[in-house]
């Protein structure tokens, strides 16, 4: 899936700028941590630079909280630059000097402008390639660009004179609409012959990356602007609101590629399906489902209101009936859940097994057909194919110390109200009436009672309905 789509790539290297505190969150949290769609925010901006050039090209620049964020985004093999003191966007490059100027041109992002598309990416590439410039600023014109910096043109040309921060516009720039995205292109000759004039006179006596368009352009350099077709796509998160804005479109957008793709979502404004997930043609989502983290689900499967998939497994034509909640699982095909089914992590579901009512399953495998249709508790257990376990029977899979393992063999029927002391097996075909608490294993086609036998006192009820009478006419 991430494969190049890009000629001459290794002459690119990416440059995400992600050291920044991110004030306005008023979060202790680094702002690239924070996540939308399930994952943080770097991580989006890291894919979308890896449909462009191979993570060994991708240099990210980490300061605030570095350890927290390398560690976050380490697995995705991006190289790291580091960014001690947060001195401005102008500075953060400069620390990358070393690293990249060996490159002929270099893309940089921001990691807190995460819906940026690859296809947008390749495109400010390849414009600022056929322009021959040293500096390209890819902008947009949003609804509502207060707080970008602004882009200054020569006249309505491609040709930029200037970037402005908001709080340094002017009265007549102020009705400027066309917004600095903060991606950018550059050519590493002109950028670093020149980065070491920029200067800290501005509110925040920072190093503005935003400064190298005037230095370029007064030193005859080419700096070009290109338009973002999509304006939401370099909305940057400055606030919790804001982020909480691209977390739906981000979540919206991932609808409509399902959608798109053959699953139907009735309401997918009330779903909530994170980046990673996967999901058949055919498949149905009802209102108010959360599918999250690296789930997999095939086609054909009904997912009703309510149920919650996170890290799971799903094969075809299963159904799952309102309010399931299941973790790290895996579900083979034609299994029916739910309602209200809690198969916690390391469950195994087979073919055409039943998870009912009220039935709990952890570290359980139940075999193909096998079924658990009310109100059970199955932990550490083996089930094999074809067994029915009856309603509220409970695995006592926990002595307070230790776990241990029921096995139940195939075809064997377990009564209702059970309770199975593990470790304890359940041989083949075998027989456990209800109401048993079993603590030694039952061989195969046996049957195991594990009760006190019943008593019947013939007419005992009468004689002392008769009794208290008596006692009462006495009085
Ligand atoms: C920046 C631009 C602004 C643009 C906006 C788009 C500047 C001066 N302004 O403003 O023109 O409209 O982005 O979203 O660049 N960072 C570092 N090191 C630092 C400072 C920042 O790595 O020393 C990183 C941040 O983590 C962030 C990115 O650079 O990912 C942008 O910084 P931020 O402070 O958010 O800049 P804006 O005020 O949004
Ligand atoms: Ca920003």
């Amino acid at each position: 899936m991430e494969k190049q789509k890009t000629s001459g790539a290794a002459h690119f290297a990416i440059v995400i700028m992600a050291a920044g505190k991110g004030t306005r969150l008023k979060s202790k949290r680094a702002k690239v941590l924070h996540e939308i769609a399930g994952r943080p925010l770097l991580a989006h901006v890291i894919k979308a630079a890896q449909q462009i050039v191979p993570a060994e090209h991708i240099y990210v620049i980490v300061g605030h909280q570095a350890e927290a964020v390398r560690a976050a985004v380490a697995p995705l093999g991006v190289k790291f630059v580091l960014q001690a003191e947060q001195r401005g966007t102008g500075h953060a490059i400069m620390c990358a000097r070393e690293q990249v100027a060996s490159y002929q041109d270099i893309l940089v992002l921001s990691g807190d402008v995460p819906l940026l598309r690859p296809e947008t990416i390749a495109q400010l590439r390849d414009f600022h390639l056929s322009k021959k410039a040293a500096m390209t600023i890819l902008t947009a014109a949003p609804p509502d660009p207060f707080g970008y910096g602004r882009v200054i043109r020569a006249g309505g040309s491609d040709r930029v004179k200037a970037i402005v921060e908001q709080k340094a516009l002017t009265k007549s720039q102020q009705k400027e609409r066309e917004i600095n995205s903060g991606i950018y292109a550059f050519a590493t000759k002109p950028l670093f012959a020149n980065i070491d004039r920029l200067k800290t006179d501005n509110v925040h006596h920072e190093l503005y990356l935003t400064d190298m368009a005037a230095l370029l352009v007064k030193n005859k350099a080419v700096v070009v602007a290109l338009k973002a077709a999509d304006s939401a796509e370099v909305l940057g998160a400055n606030t919790l609101a804001e982020l909480s804005s691209l977390d739906a479109t981000m979540r919206a957008r991932k609808c409509a590629d399902l959608m798109a793709a053959g699953v139907s979502i009735y309401r997918p404004e009330t779903c909530i399906i994170d980046n990673d997930v996967e999901i058949g043609a055919d498949t149905i989502l009802e209102p108010f489902v959360q599918i999250l983290g690296r789930t997999r689900i095939g086609s054909d499967c009904r997912i009703r209101s309510y149920t919650v998939i996170s890290d799971s497994q799903i094969a075809d034509n299963v159904l799952f009936r309102p309010g399931c909640i299941i973790d790290q699982s895996t579900i083979a095909a034609g299994a029916q859940l739910g309602p209200y089914a809690h198969v916690r992590p390391g469950s195994e579901i087979g073919e055409g097994a039943h998870v009912g009512n009220f039935v709990e399953t952890k570290k359980t495998r139940m075999g193909s057909g096998a079924k658990a249709n009310h109100l059970s508790y199955l932990g550490d257990s083996d089930v094999g194919a074809g067994v029915n376990v009856g309603a509220g029977t409970i695995t006592c899979n926990y002595d307070g110390v230790n776990k241990h393992m029921t096995v139940i063999e195939e075809n064997a029927f377990i009564g209702s109200d059970s309770t199975l002391v593990a470790p304890v097996r359940i041989g083949k075909g075998a027989y456990v009436a209800a109401g048993s608490t079993i603590t030694e294993d039952v061989p195969a086609d046996a049957l195991a009672l594990g009760r006190s036998r019943q008593t019947t006192k013939e007419g005992w009820s009468r004689a002392r309905r008769e009794e208290r009478a008596k006692a009462k006419a006495g009085k």
